[in-house]
């Protein structure tokens, strides 16, 4: 740990594109139409397309709304975070209420230059050793990131090993916490999906436009 930068493991692994700076893990053939590089998206974006579930049923900041309630920084993970733009921002803008990690397989040259933010970069299915170090998390939210796990639409359908990750990042929620993602189009099909898999103690809900998810950890 990190994580990244000092200390990480199987660095030689890493193979950087130079126009881009993204780090991949391992080999990569790079297409610069998919590569999602050039721009990250900002966090007032990211705020309004989650709209409702970034809040409490009240309006207020669901981050800042639990900091004054339960009196600790509030433990926030971006999942398919980028360059790490609105992790920063969020870091900068929440200040000592929240702590901010920052997960995505692959990584940018200039998370070595933030620290603001922890970063993470490692495959899905290593990430619960790295999350080890860290207490319960309170928010996890992820823009066109986890959104990559559910098949997309229109079959929406979770594959064995993302539904196991989908469980783990739930398991390492607080109480009250949520999970707020978006895809480009679900259906209510991934929601119930995820609500069979997670059971009782998750309330799974879809924005009007069945765009955006929100998982809550029922206390
Ligand atoms: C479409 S980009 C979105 C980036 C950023 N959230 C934004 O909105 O600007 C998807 C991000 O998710 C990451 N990602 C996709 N699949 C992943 C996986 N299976 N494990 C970890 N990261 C993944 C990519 O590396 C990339 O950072």
């Amino acid at each position: 740990m990190p994580l990244f930068g000092k200390g990480r493991k199987n660095k030689s692994r890493v193979v950087e594109r130079q126009i881009t700076g993204r780090r991949f893990l391992g080999k990569k053939i790079w297409n610069p139409k998919t590569d999602w590089a050039k721009h990250s998206t900002e966090l007032s974006w990211i705020k309004g397309t989650f709209g409702k579930f970034w809040r409490t049923n009240s309006g207020e900041n669901f981050i800042y709304s639990r900091y004054h309630e339960l009196k600790r920084p509030q433990l926030v993970l971006d999942w398919g975070c980028a360059r790490g733009v609105a992790a920063t921002e969020l870091a900068l803008e929440g200040g000592p209420r929240v702590q901010v990690i920052g997960y995505s397989k692959d990584s940018y040259s200039q998370w070595t230059k933030n620290d603001e933010v922890t970063f993470i970069q490692c495959h899905q299915k290593e990430l619960g050793k790295y999350l080890k170090k860290f207490p319960q998390i309170d928010l996890i939210y992820s823009h066109f990131g986890l959104w990559h796990l559910t098949g997309g639409w229109p079959t929406s359908k979770l594959k064995p090993d993302s539904a196991e990750h989908f469980k783990a990042l739930f398991s390492k929620l607080s109480d009250g916490g949520r999970i707020v993602f978006n895809g480009k189009i679900f259906n209510l099909t991934l929601c119930k999906q995820l609500a069979q898999l997670l059971g009782n103690s998750a309330r799974v809900e879809v924005d009007r436009w069945e765009n955006v998810i929100c998982i809550t950890k029922l206390s």
